[in-house]
């Protein structure tokens, strides 16, 4: 029985995905630090709560016939900042582990193991607003130097994936495929109904929708004008799930930027106010925070891959609201 491994699967992405995956009859073995609800943990053949660099959990894990693994498991910007020892540890050195992983398993059942990443915008660093609003949608290789911990450590565990896929050990192996199929996507900030993102800095979006939903006030930690890409949570798992079935040879990159909308946070506001009307919200920005997402592309250039594996976003900005958000979140807080 071969299984897919998702790490992080009682994130904010976790969740979705697992509910995807065990909804196609996937057998998914499970991983995250806290324990999961009884409900999503029956979607599972086997849940192992702990730490992403428990050896003993990645000992166990090795012993599964893995076809696939979603590598969700990562602190995000505004935590690494706080704690960037913590987050080179946790994002760097647990892919780092996980790929030692899927190489040994790849090799042992002779089956390149597919590894889907989650990247992000945050790889991106550019160096003034001015710049930044001259660009407007960036491509894949533009400004590749992001200013945060977490930013460094996505951009640098992309560059590992592509080497364990190309190089790692390959050598008495078909170069084509190695024992790992790597391929990442860039996410942009995205919004879940069912999830409140934590640590996050474009989180601003989905905490101001979540307070909307529950009539409570919103100091947005960004002025009105700060403009990034954002995606509805299903579009967010449904690319995940496509690029991993696109066929290799169809691949010219082993990471993707994704896109969907990308509002300012004033239309972001104006679009709460018309979902949830009295919301009430303040701009208060947080300098730090400002700083990160001022850093980051005011939108995508995801026409890589729109060619390579047909992506294309099913959520507009008022579709994610007023069809996937608004009911979905009512029924949460009711
Ligand atoms: N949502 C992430 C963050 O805010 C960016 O990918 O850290």
């Amino acid at each position: 029985m071969s299984v897919i491994v998702i790490t992080g699967a009682n994130g904010e992405i976790g969740h979705s995905l697992v509910e995807y995956l065990a909804e196609r009859g996937e057998k998914i073995v499970a991983l995250d630090l806290k324990p999961m609800s009884d409900e999503l943990s029956a979607k599972c053949e086997k849940v192992f709560i702990g730490d992403i660099l428990d050896t003993s959990i990645l000992e166990e894990l090795e012993s599964y016939d893995i076809k696939g693994i979603y590598h969700l498991a990562a602190l995000l910007s505004t935590t690494a900042e706080k704690f960037p020892d913590l987050a080179q540890k946790v994002n760097v050195e647990g892919t780092h582990q996980l790929l030692h992983i899927a190489q040994k398993v790849g090799k042992r059942r002779n089956v390149p193991v597919k590894f889907l990443f989650p990247s992000t915008i945050a790889v991106y660093g550019i160096p003034t607003l001015e710049q930044k609003m001259q660009a407007a949608a960036i491509h894949e290789d533009q400004f590749l130097t992001p200013m945060t911990m977490y930013g460094v450590n996505k951009l640098y565990c992309e560059h590992l994936g592509r080497y364990f896929a190309d190089r790692y050990k390959q050598l008495s192996h078909d170069k084509e495929s190695g024992f790992i199929d790597f391929r990442a996507v860039r996410f942009p900030g995205l919004i879940s109904a069912f999830t409140v993102p934590s640590g996050g800095t474009s989180d601003y979006g989905p905490e101001m929708i979540h307070c909307a939903a529950q009539n409570k006030h919103y100091n947005c930690f960004v002025r009105p004008d700060t403009q990034i890409p954002f995606m509805a949570m299903p579009d967010g798992v449904r690319a995940l799930v496509e690029l991993a079935h696109a066929p290799l040879q169809k691949l010219t990159r082993k990471v993707y930027n994704i896109g969907a909308f990308a509002p300012t946070a004033e239309e972001f506001y104006h679009l709460v106010q018309k979902a949830f009307p009295g919301a009430s919200v303040a701009f208060e920005p947080d300098v730090r925070r400002q700083g990160i997402v001022d850093s980051w592309c005011a939108d995508v250039v995801d026409t890589a891959a729109q060619n390579d594996w047909g992506w294309k976003a099913e959520y507009d900005f008022e579709r994610t609201f007023f069809e996937y958000v608004v009911p979905n979140i009512k029924q949460r807080y009711a």
